[in-house]
């Protein structure tokens, strides 16, 4: 089955306003009318008005970084789902390793958000990946299945899509090569395959992250499992950005 490529940047908590501005319209400019394609961007909450102004018109997409567990209420400082569609996203991250590692974020929250924003209309990029400490002592898979089976309890993946983010590889430099993103990539598929009795597993798109760069995009886009990729260093920048979109 053929799947259609993601390239999602995460800026993470980065730019003001003004240099959001500055970028989006650089990315519109240079990656606006890629269509064959998905190319979203993740800005942190105070620049997804903006953003949202710039691509309008271009076929660039937004997403936010997080969201709340709750659709409103009292919940201070939260963001909902429905105010995430409501600013113009189409898209949200759920369960990056810095919101579970530094904020306690466990599988339980990171399924009720998921739950949560499936059901206002978003599509959400649920990430998983194991750490160091886990790769060493063989538990890389272990880890990932229990990621992915608690984390879409009781969900239809049809709105999913997955990003394998081994953790000692996210900010490092330290890329997985593409003999081992795609080792666990083909995992995730099949645990997909078991959990979804229909060929949904098939259509899921499964992204790489952690480090990925213009240089080693092509070697991992060039494995059958692999998708796109989930961008935090290299989307800051257009012409980095750009580079690695038109590689991959
Ligand atoms: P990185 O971040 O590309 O800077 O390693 C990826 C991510 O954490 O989403």
């Amino acid at each position: 089955m053929s799947r259609k490529s993601l390239l999602a940047g995460n800026w993470k908590m980065n730019n003001l306003i003004a240099d959001s501005e500055t970028l989006v319209k650089g990315l519109v400019a240079n990656l606006g009318n890629i269509t064959d394609k998905d190319i979203l961007i993740c800005p942190p909450f105070m620049s997804i008005a903006k953003t949202s102004e710039i691509i309008k018109g271009s076929h660039i997409k937004l997403g936010a970084q997080n969201c709340a567990t709750e659709d409103n209420g009292a919940y201070t400082g939260e963001v909902s789902p429905s105010m995430l569609i409501d600013a113009g996203c189409e898209y949200v991250i759920i369960g990056h390793s810095e919101r579970r590692e530094y904020y306690k974020e466990t599988d339980a929250i990171i399924n009720k958000k998921t739950n949560l924003a499936l059901s206002a209309g978003l599509k959400v990029i649920l990430c998983v990946g194991e750490t160091l400490e886990d790769r060493e002592l063989d538990n890389t898979f272990n880890i990932i299945e229990r990621q992915i089976t608690e984390g879409l309890k009781n969900i239809d993946v049809t709105n999913v899509i997955i990003a394998y983010e081994p953790v000692w590889a996210i900010g490092t430099g330290k890329v997985a090569t593409p003999e081992e993103a795609e080792a666990v990539h083909a995992f995730i598929r099949q645990t997909l395959a078991n959990l979804y009795k229909n060929d949904s597993s098939q259509s899921t798109q499964i992204l790489y992250g952690g480090s990925m760069n213009p240089g080693n995009v092509e070697g991992l886009m060039s494995c059958p499992n692999i998708d796109g990729g989930l961008i935090g260093g290299a989307s800051l920048k257009v012409d980095s950005f750009t580079d690695l979109v038109t590689k991959a």
